[in-house]
């Protein structure tokens, strides 16, 4: 394997999210000296433009999506010098010739996919004709890895013909966001969470990834797709499959992965009958979020549509180490906040020696916020000031640790700034691996065929709402309420 990369030749560089992220984290990383000095960033699309305006379009978007603080003129122009395009039809394999010929493999080469999954299989057999396939070369795919395992496993065959899986780099980007890497942190680098860390701890985990936005745009994608296969198939099971995980041996690539992919594989089926007490979806109707009104979705798409912006579900890791803790997990758009969180309820303390004294306990959390806010807090039970004559007032209170105070003098990067890193330098640990990918899609597939079958559907929520009152009632049903 090589270890320097000189081109990184970008597909898709005038899409939406090379503007938003790609350009802006390799500016980032630009700007912090960590870009190998040579490195030459060959963007294609099919856009008709030339090496100029294509580098006034990439200082355009880094102006746009740079935090102002961040963006400075003359390095962004310094950062566009690295900058050259190719136009580029996927389906065109003659443009693939030309494209070659601006690049040579044997200096190293990192290829990041960034276009529509349709366009993965032609794309990569073009660079493949084109010789840009061999040893020296990296690919990063960026999602949907296909809509179900069948189509995944298409895609996936499609690569493995020309790129060995330890070069290939399957983007979930929730894997580049520190505080996610974090939680490997707080569970592997800590005595005192790992002993507590199961079902005779642990009553239930819940998981939630909140979103106050709606289609942007993107409803062709959307609304083929809906929150769990665009959300939970990924993003959220792979934060299960890290809350989940039996110690690493190694901090490596394989060690990590090994032990998330038992996890996914241990996620017990949901069937048919399991559907109305495990899963509930929902689409958002007309409402508001804070003072501004937000248009129903089928509104925003123009259409009718019976594709869930909403997902709920409990799931279950059937290993000796989670066997009986419910996992809820909750993702929607349109709901009131932006929240990303990993809730953790302890069980009830064996017994209370202040129970006759009036006070009343309540279970330990660990709350793992991802975002907005980056922190972690656990409630504990304290006492109230007071000399207690009436008896004892017991009070929940956090234990908190702002990550964003502690390290307040590092900037906050995007997620794709550390994923692009290490693309460059060849470090898969945080890409998703083949067998993963596959078993979420095997345990999604599931979900989604005994929801059909049970002919389960979307049930309206307002927008600005935490979703159909079904959701709560999933959660209550066991005693418990999501952490809101
Ligand atoms: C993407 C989904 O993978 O993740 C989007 O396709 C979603 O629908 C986005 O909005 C959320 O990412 P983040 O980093 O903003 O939480």
């Amino acid at each position: 394997t090589i270890q320097k990369v000189s081109t990184l030749l970008l597909f898709g560089a005038t899409g939406d999210l090379s503007h938003r992220m790609l350009l802006p984290s390799l500016y980032g990383l630009d700007v912090d000296g960590l870009l190998p000095e040579k490195l030459k960033i060959v963007g294609t699309a099919r856009s008709e433009l030339d090496d100029d305006s294509f580098r006034a379009s990439a200082v355009a978007a880094l102006r746009e999506h740079v935090p102002t603080d961040f963006f400075d003129h003359s390095r962004a122009d310094q950062f566009a010098a690295r900058l050259s395009y190719v136009q580029l039809d996927a389906k065109d394999k003659p443009g693939f010739a030309k494209l070659a010929e601006r690049i040579d493999p044997a200096d190293g080469l990192a290829i990041f996919l960034s276009t529509a999954p349709s366009l993965f299989e032609p794309t990569i057999q073009g660079l493949a004709s084109a010789g840009l396939a061999g040893d020296e070369v990296r690919l990063a795919l960026e999602k949907p890895l296909g809509s179900n395992l069948a189509s995944s496993r298409e895609i996936n065959d499609a690569v493995a013909a020309e790129f060995p899986e330890e070069r290939t780099f399957r983007i979930d980007h929730y894997l580049g966001k520190e505080t996610v890497q974090n939680l490997l942190a707080l569970r592997f680098a800590n005595v005192a969470f790992e002993p507590l860390w199961n079902s005779a701890h642990i009553d239930h985990v819940q998981i939630s990834v909140a979103e106050t936005v709606g289609l942007e745009g993107r409803s062709d994608y959307y609304d083929g797709s809906g929150a769990l296969r665009d959300m939970v198939q990924n993003h959220m099971l792979q934060l299960l499959a890290l809350v989940a995980m039996e110690p690493p041996a190694d901090f490596d690539a394989t060690s990590i992965r090994d032990e998330k992919v038992k996890v996914l594989r241990s996620l017990r089926p949901i069937g048919p009958d399991d559907v109305p007490n495990h899963v509930v979806t929902g689409q958002f109707g007309a409402g508001a979020i804070g003072d501004q009104p937000v248009k129903a979705y089928a509104e925003e798409l123009g259409r009718t549509s019976q594709t869930e912006t909403f997902v709920a579900l409990k799931a279950h890791v059937e290993n000796w180490r989670w066997a009986g803790v419910p996992f809820y997990l909750r993702t929607g758009k349109r709901m009131p906040a932006r929240k990303t969180e990993i809730f953790i309820q302890f069980k009830c303390i064996p017994h209370s020696i202040f129970a006759k004294r009036g006070a009343k306990t309540r279970p330990n959390k660990l709350v793992i916020s991802i975002q907005p806010e980056e922190n972690i807090r656990l409630m504990v039970m304290a006492k109230t000031p007071g000399l207690d004559r009436e008896g004892i007032r017991l009070r929940e209170v956090p234990l908190d640790v702002g990550l964003r105070d502690a390290f307040a003098d590092t900037r906050r990067r995007i997620a794709y700034e550390r994923l692009l890193l290490d693309l460059i330098d060849g470090d898969p640990t945080l890409f998703v691996r083949r067998d993963e990918v596959e078993a979420q899609w095997q345990w999604i597939d599931g979900v989604r065929a005994s929801w059909e079958q049970t002919g389960l559907e979307p049930k309206v929520y307002g927008a600005g709402s935490w979703g159909p009152s079904a959701a709560i009632a999933l959660t209550e049903r066991d005693g418990v309420q999501w952490h809101d």
